[in-house]
């Protein structure tokens, strides 16, 4: 059986590990902007997002204290996106079913996904954790995920 997941609030001491799984290739093709991140830019990006939590947070998924992935979650008009990164060497494992199962519960907001057609996998991922097709524009699957208030509905 696989130990626990932990969820913590990303620092900036996670800047390096983060600049890495962003600019793996299989990260690189599933996000809109498939070009490599720079490290001055990943930097300035990482301080200013910690310090507008009420914009962007991010979290590190560790399990028995190695870090295994991570998860953002930015503000929108009237919900929360939801991206999420699993460590190159933790995939196939199930990580992200476990990050993203437990942060939808920190959330009262309605929240969202964008997910690429043929990313299968993360697919799979945000349909397990609850989120539901909403439309489909240019190979992207917008996904919704219901806050508890509209569920009770
Ligand atoms: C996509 C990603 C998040 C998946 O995380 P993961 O924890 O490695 O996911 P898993 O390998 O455990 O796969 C999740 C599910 O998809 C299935 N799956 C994986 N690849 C598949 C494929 N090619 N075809 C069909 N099913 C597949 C798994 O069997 C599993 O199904 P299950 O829950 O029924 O067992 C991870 O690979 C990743 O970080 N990729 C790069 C970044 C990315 O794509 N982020 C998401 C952007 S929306």
């Amino acid at each position: 059986m696989t130990a626990p997941l932990n969820l913590r609030s990303a620092e900036m001491a996670d800047a390096n590990l983060l600049l890495l799984w962003r600019n793996d290739l299989e990260t690189r093709k599933a996000s809109h902007n498939m070009e490599e991140v720079l490290i001055e830019s990943h930097f300035a990006w990482l301080d200013a997002s910690l310090k507008s939590p009420q914009k962007r947070c991010l979290w590190i998924a560790e399990i028995d204290g190695k870090a295994v992935g991570t998860c953002r979650a930015d503000k929108l008009d009237n919900a929360w996106e939801l991206s999420w990164t699993v460590a190159p060497d933790a995939r196939g494992k199930g990580v992200a079913h476990q990050m993203l199962s437990k942060l939808v519960h920190y959330f009262n907001e309605p929240l969202m996904a964008q997910i690429k057609v043929d990313n299968i996998a993360s697919i799979k991922v945000a349909e397990r954790a609850g989120f539901v097709l909403d439309t489909q524009e240019h190979g992207v699957l917008f996904y919704v995920y219901p806050n508890a208030s509209s569920m009770a509905h």
